[in-house]
């Protein structure tokens, strides 16, 4: 369970003098919504976040609470507050309106509608460990130094070379800190305050598609990505069943259930997180369980299937597939699995790396009939919703 307080900072306070528009680019529209609403929405969802502050420029405060309102984002999680003339007086701004008893406070960019809740996690594990972090990507160009008649002078080497991305952040003592020794000098990110200030920041992997609305070009561009990645969604499906058998624990959803009988099994026999293991293998298209952890193998004998689902779920991500969302059904008979299915979300969602919200889990008997209804043993079908970051 997390307890930590964390709350998100969004400076959308800037006019948007490069984007050429009539309106500040947080403003302007992709996919029916405006730019800054999607890139609220992520953070929102992220259930270790328990504040979010917009800042946006003073005379479009109640304008923005009802336009966020529209969109569910309202008050007590999102509050919205005035920034100031240059990004980091409005950050600023930002960080005195979060609660005394936060200790992690995440920035990120009104003008970056294309992040994931999956690097958001990122970045806060990140925080937790190591202080402060910020998302970044390593430059993929070739890199050269010019003077003002366009001649180049050098060729920089890339190799220890990353481009900064929001979310960045800290522990909220140390951004204070940071603030405190160095806030009247003129920078663009809160990385740079934190690192004159000699607090090491930590790197972490960002995504190629969060992108910052800068250009005009940007929007378009934003529109595309986001086109692409409703069509880079997979879907999974998984089913299994397991006899019960004398003399072993009935596991389930990774939670031990008390019950006269267990199943039946090379592991642990969890047939719900064998089902879902299924399905995220499914929306990889990368075969089944029975494939990756062959039954025949001894290393196997016994093991909990959260090690197994640990194992998809970083599979799963290293293919930069987050999960959407899951939802299971187990048919069985007895025992009664309602008690136990919020703690059995909870431990999947841990093991998953998402919020509880993201999974579902139903149990449901079958009145009595076939294998599962005269107590044979138990089974499972799952269905889950990956998304390419
Ligand atoms: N920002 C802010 N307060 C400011 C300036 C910028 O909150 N005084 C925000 C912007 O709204 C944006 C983010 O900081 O979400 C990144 O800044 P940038 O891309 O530079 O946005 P603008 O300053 O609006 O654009 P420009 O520099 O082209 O004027
Ligand atoms: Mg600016």
């Amino acid at each position: 369970m997390n307890t930590t307080r964390a709350a998100a900072i969004i400076p959308a306070a800037g006019s948007g003098t490069r984007m050429h528009a009539a309106t500040p680019k947080q403003y302007l529209h992709l996919s029916g919504k405006p730019v800054l609403v999607h890139a609220i929405q992520p953070f929102s969802r992220c259930t270790f976040i328990d504040q979010i502050i917009v800042v946006v420029p003073a005379e479009k405060i109640a304008q923005t609470r009802i336009l966020l309102q529209e969109h569910s984002l309202a008050a007590p999680l999102v509050t919205v507050i005035g920034g100031g003339r240059r990004r980091q007086d409005s950050v600023r701004a930002g960080l005195e309106a979060t609660r005394a008893d936060t200790e992690i406070v995440l920035v990120h960019d009104g003008a970056r509608p294309l992040l994931s809740e999956a690097l958001i996690r990122r970045c806060h594990e990140e925080i937790l460990q190591s202080g402060a972090a910020i998302a970044a990507v390593p430059v993929k160009d070739t890199l050269k130094r010019a003077g003002s008649d366009l001649r180049i002078t050098a060729t920089v080497d890339r190799d220890s070379l990353w481009q900064a991305q929001t979310p960045q952040g800290a522990r909220r003592h140390l951004l204070l800190e940071a603030f405190e020794a160095n806030g009247d000098v003129d920078v663009t990110d809160e990385a740079s305050l934190l690192e004159r200030a000699g607090i090491p920041v930590q790197l972490v992997p960002g995504e190629e598609n969060n992108i910052k609305i800068t250009r005009p070009e940007d929007l378009a561009l934003a529109q595309t990505l986001m086109n692409n990645r409703t069509a880079g969604i997979r879907i999974g499906h998984g089913f299994d069943a397991h006899r019960f058998s004398e003399n072993r624990q009935l596991v389930l959803g990774g939670i031990t259930v008390t019950h006269d009988r267990g199943l039946a099994g090379h592991s642990d026999a969890d047939v719900l997180t064998h089902a879902l293991c299924d399905a995220f293998l499914g929306a990889m298209a990368s075969g089944d369980i029975g494939q990756h952890f062959p039954d025949t193998d001894p290393v196997y004998k016994n093991i909990s299937s959260l090690v197994l689902l640990d194992s998809v779920v970083r599979d799963a991500s290293s293919r930069g597939l987050s999960l959407i969302n899951a939802d299971v059904t187990v048919v069985c008979q007895a025992p009664r699995l309602a008690p136990h299915l919020p703690s059995m979300r909870e431990k999947l969602a841990e093991h998953c790396r998402c919020s509880v919200e993201q999974i579902n889990i139903k149990a449901t008997t079958t009145e009595k009939m076939g294998y599962t209804g005269r107590q044979e043993g138990i089974s499972c079908h799952a269905v889950v919703l990956l998304q390419q970051n």
